[in-house]
């Protein structure tokens, strides 16, 4: 969509786009998503990319695609298994609006992407910036995106000084991503900004002398690269703690499923206790046991910290062996060899839980 406001630029507007795909085509990243004009594949990487490195992503993205070639075979599939493969990536509904979303292209469209910016934002996950992505990197139909690195990139080119997040700010720096995209070459005009904020005009120390953009810059010549864009004060975020428990029993630990709905649903874990005050974990997780009937004290074997988008975790992590396999099935719970506990849709904390038990009991042994 071309809208009919503005916006006054101090540079020859194609000048950007021209100095960006040069860049791109010297210095650009050989990513693995680059080599594919398949809807499906861009999709997919665009949500992985959704705040998340691309370091990250990479083996995911090509484990999720060896399983998952196409929208069909996504479509098909159970959320077990795809939450099995996004397991320790974060924001699971990320996984679980793929799944929906692969189900509608199917169901709606026959399996073929729409190229209306409008009809993928209809679709579970897709939001502005990612529909846009897709428009450009897919079908090489021009449409703005603003996702963190290119909204870096318009603030310091343009100097916005206002905070980046404000609703009149983020109108017009959309104003700006759609006017500045090139009506040709919109393929590597896209994946160049986006570059180039990862990798040059980077949240800190960025690295303005090597930077294609520097000469029309204005944060630049002003010498406001470093503290632009302005971001307002964040609150601060709050530790929740919890006890995480393996417990074991014949070379299995017994696993609940989380509740669909909500935060990392549908993720399996170790037993769990939100603690009201960390000091009182022992006696927490004796209740616990209680609860489930199992006979012991469990040990405790160390903490491990995870960072969520909106708190940190802090649990400290028990292990209780020997149990009885008949212990807490009527509460929902279940046993799981040890030896499979790699390939299932464990989140990415109690993957912590278990690397710290996996480490103690190589200590033990050593
Ligand atoms: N971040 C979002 N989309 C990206 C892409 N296509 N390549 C690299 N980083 C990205």
């Amino acid at each position: 969509m071309i809208t009919s406001v503005s916006v006054e630029f101090p540079f020859p507007v194609t000048a950007v786009a021209d100095a960006l795909c040069a860049w791109y085509a010297k210095s650009g990243r050989d990513l693995p998503w680059r080599h594919s004009r398949d809807p499906y594949r861009i999709w997919l990487s665009e949500v992985m990319l959704q705040q998340t490195t691309v370091a990250a992503v990479i083996g995911y993205y090509e484990r999720f695609l060896q399983h998952f070639p196409t929208v069909h075979a996504l479509a098909e599939a159970s959320l077990e298994d795809v939450l099995t493969l996004w397991a320790g990536l974060g924001y699971y509904s990320r996984a679980r609006n793929l799944h929906r979303a692969a189900q509608q292209v199917v169901d709606d469209y026959a399996g073929v992407f729409p190229h209306s910016i409008a009809a993928l934002q209809q679709l579970p996950g897709i939001g502005r910036s990612t529909a846009g992505a897709i428009s450009c990197l897919a079908f090489d139909q021009p449409a703005p995106i603003l996702d963190g690195n290119v909204r870096r990139v318009l603030c310091r080119l343009l100097a916005v000084t206002e905070p980046a997040r404000d609703r009149q700010v983020e109108q017009r720096l959309w104003l700006v991503s759609e006017q500045l995209v090139p009506a040709q070459n919109v393929h590597d005009y896209t994946q160049a900004i986006m570059d180039l904020g990862a990798t040059v005009c980077t949240p800190k120390q960025p690295a303005c002398q090597s930077c294609p953009l520097s000469a029309h810059c204005l944060a630049y010549a002003r010498g406001l690269s470093a503290e632009l864009p302005v971001t307002r004060r964040r609150l601060a975020v709050p530790t929740r703690y919890q006890a995480i428990v393996l417990i074991n029993c014949k070379g299995q630990k017994l696993l609940q499923r989380r509740p669909i709905e909500g935060l990392l649903g549908g993720m399996l874990e170790f037993p769990t206790v939100d603690l009201l005050d960390a000091a009182a974990a022992e006696e927490q997780v004796g209740e616990l046991l209680a609860r489930y009937g199992a006979a012991g004290d469990a040990e405790s074997i160390g903490m491990i910290r995870h960072t969520y988008s909106h708190f940190r975790l802090e649990a400290q992590v028990y292990r209780l062996t020997g149990c009885d396999l008949r212990i807490a099935v009527d509460c929902g719970l279940f046993w799981q060899p040890e030896t499979e506990l790699d390939r299932i849709a464990l989140h990415g904390a109690h993957k912590k839980a278990l690397a710290l038990s996996r480490t103690r009991e190589g200590q033990r042994n050593a």
